[in-house]
């Protein structure tokens, strides 16, 4: 082209240029989920299948809990129903297809398969129940994802100790191994561990889940070196033994909300780094960062507050250096479940501790402001951007990791009925600002929506509901039904866009071709 352009050039040019910025503006608009981005629902085990003593299933700590300390459920209730996917499975399966989904993720009841949790003794019929879960999924194209441990420990292993034992690994491993050689063939991603941070500092640091241990000053560290330890051996049996045959890959999920400094002074940007490396850090760090240690604040101020209080040493216990060595790297993805925000701060809010806990040791403030919309959850806020920073910090932190979002999801009442427009809110507004994560160079290959349908939400019973569809828990036959944020779920996955205008026509479900 020469340099001396005509004038009709010249508006001819800028015509085109209009042209080219106007479908900028427009894609901006209209962002798009890549093709292979894996779309899915989740949902764990005892939280939906009942049958919990069905074709000799052993007994778990959630039914020993349950069966034995029923006032510790605020509505007194228990999963030995729930939502009965035991015998509803294929309708669970008929969801996801009309849903289209790409995946569902699911958990695997260790004592349905290994009645007292050692690997000598497999229940045939639970493998079968899987089997047929997993082969209708894929009958349809479904991909299935399978978490080993989503908090049903055999209650068995539990007696012996549990997650303290030092036998822990060897036990996870061989459970792990089990599933690998009876599954492996048809699953592809497996996730070791479900939120170590509920199963350790809520399980055995506190009492705000089976088995309400209450070991509050060592429960949470001790539970945190064992976890990782399985994490590890499980990962190993996988890499060695059946990744070149199955061609999977093996990873683990960890809860990270995000907690961000309320002001920007530096006592407060080292209370909400302190709060982090408590809440999601003493598991990842080991796993994800080069030097493969335990936080360093974290350990610093555990360390410390021990001495002071006439320990010996630490109640974190160390992490050889060989233990280090066998745990750092061990996975093949991040698998993050994320929910919410607050901010946190070295003065304000503040609780008043005590005995020796994990909150006492990082001693912080939290708070979350009034405006938030509320779910049903008193933990469960609206935090804006909330995915976004947790994304992009772990991204910055932790280099070339793959991340799948394997929980993101909002509760209702019991009573709220089927047009949800504030669970749909909550998913448009988390998935924008996963899409901003994702246009920031975070690699994020998946999403799985907390939860399929109403399932037993742990200590709240059937009090609170986080399903796409509901479920009639008075009805024998536990009817699924979809809610509205099904419809805008399902329109999501067909566009890869979100529509923020986008209205269901009826509140009538139909599965579309090809699935
Ligand atoms: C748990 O332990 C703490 C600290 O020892 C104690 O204050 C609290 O009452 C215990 N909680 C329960 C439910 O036993």
């Amino acid at each position: 082209m020469s340099l001396a352009q005509s004038p009709s050039k010249m508006r001819f040019l800028l015509y085109i240029g209009l042209i080219i910025a106007g479908c900028n503006a427009q894609q901006k608009q209209e962002r798009r989920f890549p093709d292979d981005f894996i779309f899915g629902t989740a949902t764990a085990s005892y939280q939906i299948e009942g049958g919990w003593n069905a074709d000799g299933k052993g007994e778990n700590i959630w039914d020993r809990m349950t069966h034995t300390q029923p006032h510790v459920i605020k509505d007194y209730s228990n999963g030995d129903i729930a939502a009965d996917s035991y015998n509803n499975y294929k309708r669970d399966v008929e969801m996801m297809r009309e849903l289209g989904l790409d995946a569902y993720r699911f958990s695997l009841s260790w004592s349905r398969i290994l009645p007292n949790g050692l690997s000598y003794k497999i229940n045939e019929a639970g493998v079968t129940f899987y089997n047929n879960y997993i082969n209708e999924m894929l009958k349809y194209n479904i991909t299935p994802i399978v978490t080993l441990y989503h908090w049903d420990l055999p209650q068995k292993l539990q007696d012996l100790g549990g997650f303290i034992n030092p036998l822990f690994p060897e036990w996870f491993e061989d459970y792990a191994r089990v599933a690998y050689e009876n599954f492996g063939d048809r699953v592809k991603h497996w996730i070791t561990f479900n939120e170590p941070r509920e199963i350790c500092y809520e399980g055995y640091g506190w009492t705000t889940k089976a088995p309400l241990l209450n070991a509050t000053g060592i429960g949470t560290y001790y539970c945190a070196k064992y976890l990782l330890l399985a994490h590890a051996s499980a990962y190993k049996a996988y890499v060695n033994d059946f990744k070149a045959t199955q061609n999977g890959e093996c990873g683990i999920t960890i809860s990270v909300n995000w907690f961000g400094p309320l002001t920007d002074s530096a006592d407060d940007e080292y209370a909400a780094e302190l709060k982090r490396q408590a809440e999601w850090g003493l598991y990842a760090n080991p796993i994800f960062s080069e030097d493969g240690s335990f936080p360093k604040e974290l350990s610093e101020v555990v360390a410390k507050k021990s001495l002071e209080q006439g320990y010996k040493k630490s109640r974190m216990p160390e992490l050889s250096d060989e233990e280090k060595k066998y745990i750092r790297g061990s996975s093949d993805f991040f698998g993050v479940n994320h929910y919410t925000g607050a901010y946190v701060s070295a003065e304000d809010n503040k609780g008043n501790y005590i005995t020796p806990s994990l909150l006492a040791d990082i001693d912080v403030g939290s708070y979350v402001p009034p405006e938030w919309l509320s779910s049903a959850s008193t933990w469960l806020k609206l935090s804006p951007n909330s995915l976004y920073n947790s994304l992009t910090h772990l991204h910055n932190k932790y280099r070339n990791v793959k991340f799948y979002i394997t929980e993101n999801g909002w509760s209702t009442t019991p009573d709220s009925g089927l047009i949800d427009d504030d669970r749909v809110l909550y998913y448009r507004t988390a998935l924008n600002t996963l899409l901003d994560a994702m246009e920031a160079g975070v690699d994020v290959k998946g999403y799985m929506a907390w939860s399929l349908m109403d399932n037993f939400e742990w200590m709240e019973g059937y009090k609170e509901r986080f399903g796409l569809y509901h479920v009639n828990f008075e009805d024998p036959a536990r009817t699924r039904t979809p809610r509205k944020s099904a419809f805008i779920y399902k329109q999501i996955l067909k566009t890869r866009v979100i529509d923020p205008n986008y209205e269901p026509a009826t509140l009538t479900m139909w599965i579309d071709e090809g699935h």
